[in-house]
């Protein structure tokens, strides 16, 4: 198969970026992940990149002059597919103007309900009995692009933030997987 290149956007511990470099070594999977972008050098994730030999950058992607070294970049590396996966930062419409390609997301909650942060924290508070995980395109919009798959968690009356999290996390890496399988089907 031949497969499209995708660069990962990343800022923390990089569970999910595992977890697709994990799907993108089968010989099935639609992409191959040839670029790495953290908007911190503290990411935990970048210790991947250098793991499997990944060309890394550090960079602030609302500052234009990064942008236009990025934009290159895509091009120079034939990029198809930029994946946010934990990437904490806003990304500003400038940069969603001029990138041509395919951006998604993973959000820790049912979208379109629990938008932002803290989505486990709200989700108790709520004292919702389901959340989960959704994979939808980016747009200009925080959390509001397309939605492409949503996986469900049942919350038991002893789940607490952090029992949530890895449920919900848990449930992430398939969905991620799998939604970039439909994308490109
Ligand atoms: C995930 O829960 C994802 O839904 C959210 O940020 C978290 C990233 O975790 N957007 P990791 O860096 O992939 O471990």
């Amino acid at each position: 198969m031949v497969k499209k290149n995708a660069c990962v956007f990343i800022s923390g511990s990089g569970t999910n970026l595992k977890a697709l470099l994990k799907s993108s070594r089968e010989y099935n999977f639609p992409i191959n992940i040839n670029y790495i972008i953290s908007n911190t050098k503290k990411a935990k994730g970048l210790s991947l990149a250098k793991l499997y030999n990944i060309p890394f950058c550090v960079l602030d992607l609302n500052k234009i002059i990064n942008l236009e070294f990025f934009l290159k970049e895509i091009h120079r590396r034939k990029i198809s597919l930029i994946c946010l996966a934990g990437y904490m930062k806003i990304l500003n419409k400038n940069f969603i103007n001029k990138i041509n390609k395919k951006i998604v997301n993973i959000h820790p909650s049912l979208l379109p309900k629990y938008k932002g942060l803290n989505t486990f924290n709200k989700v108790l508070k709520n004292k919702e009995k389901l959340t989960g995980c959704t994979v939808h395109y980016v747009n200009k919009k925080l959390d509001s692009g397309k939605i492409i798959l949503k996986k469900k968690v049942v919350i038991e009356s002893n789940d607490n933030e952090e029992t949530l999290k890895t449920k919900v996390q848990t449930k992430e890496y398939r969905a991620y997987s799998e939604s970039i399988i439909s994308i490109f089907r």
